[in-house]
């Protein structure tokens, strides 16, 4: 008997997780593909992030996160059935669409799978966070375009999320720090005492920006403040710390 697969069929799986309407993937396509195009324009030394206009090179810049990087935070949402989800860095919103699908489907599996007597419906939602206005702006344009599916899981927060993000958190199962290093210890800090054990934090760049982060690994590096991480070791780094409570 012949062991070659017959010529048809698939030889790797679909790297592609997401699960939506096509105006949705055709909507992420545009938008990764304007953030692409900006980055490549952008040079090195316009990201030294210690220069003075680094918020105005910025303020009209998506900066989205990478694809696959995308693609991950979705999985994980749906491996963990995460219900409350925060976003350190909305930008244009392009990763917040696929955080909001993700969460639309875990409510949607949870409801599915209720028992006949629970009558409540699973409840959540992605808080956005971000301080340019006019990105705000856009991003909700896009959330709409997208539909409700999207936009009627999102609730943005506008402003200094260091402030924003200090009252009316629900329990968080999910936290993405996509925001310039330097804020990144502090969000963590303030949105800590709403995670759960179990919940996970995910860093963008952890590794490309090593040296900027180095307040933020020191702190997930100490136990005793209850992360146990890993890198996913896509472009730059990705980091993933599950919290599984201070000591
Ligand atoms: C890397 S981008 C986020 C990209 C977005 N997650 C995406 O994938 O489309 C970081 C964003 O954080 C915003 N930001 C910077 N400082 C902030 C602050 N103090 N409060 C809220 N947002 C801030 C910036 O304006 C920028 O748009």
């Amino acid at each position: 008997m012949s062991s070659r697969a017959p010529a048809s069929a698939p030889t790797q799986i679909n790297p592609n997780p997401i699960l939506a309407p096509p105006h949705i993937h055709a909507l992420l396509d545009r938008l990764h593909a304007k953030s692409e195009a900006q980055e490549r324009e952008i040079t090195s030394a316009d990201y030294a992030q210690d220069k003075g206009d680094f918020d105005a090179l910025m303020r009209d810049k998506f900066i989205a996160l990478d694809r696959d990087k995308c693609w991950f935070v979705y999985s994980t949402i749906l491996s963990m059935g995460a219900k409350n989800v925060v976003e350190a860095g909305t930008s244009y919103g392009v990763s917040t669409i696929y955080l909001a699908l993700a969460v639309s489907q875990v409510l949607e599996m949870q409801n599915k799978s209720k028992s006949g007597s629970d009558s409540r419906s699973a409840t959540g939602k992605v808080i956005a966070t971000e301080n340019e206005p006019s990105k705000a702006a856009q991003a909700r344009e896009y959330w709409n375009e997208a539909g409700d599916q999207v936009a009627s899981l999102i609730e943005l927060r506008e402003g200094d999320l260091r402030e924003t993000l200090k009252r009316d958190l629900p329990t968080v199962d999910l936290l993405l720090l996509d925001i310039w290093s330097p804020l990144a210890l502090p969000t963590l800090q303030v949105v800590q005492p709403s995670l759960r054990p179990g919940s996970v934090v995910i860093t963008d760049n952890i590794t490309g920006s090593a040296a900027r982060y180095a307040d933020l690994i020191r702190y997930l590096n100490d136990e005793k403040n209850g992360f146990r991480n890993i890198n996913v070791p896509y472009n730059k780094g990705l980091s993933v710390s599950v919290y599984v409570g201070k000591e």
